[in-house]
């Protein structure tokens, strides 16, 4: 198990137990953090899962690839340099402690 934290913009913050090899959309359902809704169920087509990655473990959710990149130019909030689709980043032990901060949709 992977202990991830989501922080909701201007809000509270959620943290919980992960099992590994769920992705980070999953987990955030699991744990129904709000504003990540994973319409697609993961299939990257529906950048309803937009997170930032705290900076300092943004190395260690791994690369970016040109779907991803492509699908994070149509998120509700815009992009940053730290966004990913937390559907593409698969929990796993070396991600105990991460931190993510979740974008509110205006
Ligand atoms: S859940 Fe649809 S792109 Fe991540």
């Amino acid at each position: 198990m992977t202990r991830i934290t989501w922080k909701i913009e201007g809000d509270r913050d959620i943290s919980g137990e992960v099992e590994d090899g769920l992705n980070l959309m999953e987990a955030a359902i699991a744990h129904d953090v709000p504003y990540i809704y994973g319409e697609c169920g993961g299939c990257l087509s529906c950048a309803t899962c937009h997170v930032f990655v705290e900076p300092e473990w943004l190395e260690m959710t791994g690369p970016v690839d040109d779907v991803e990149d492509a699908m994070l130019e149509m998120t509700d909030v815009e992009r940053r340099k730290t966004s990913r689709l937390s559907c593409q980043v698969e929990v796993s032990p070396e991600l105990d402690g991460l931190v993510l901060h979740v974008p509110i949709p205006e």
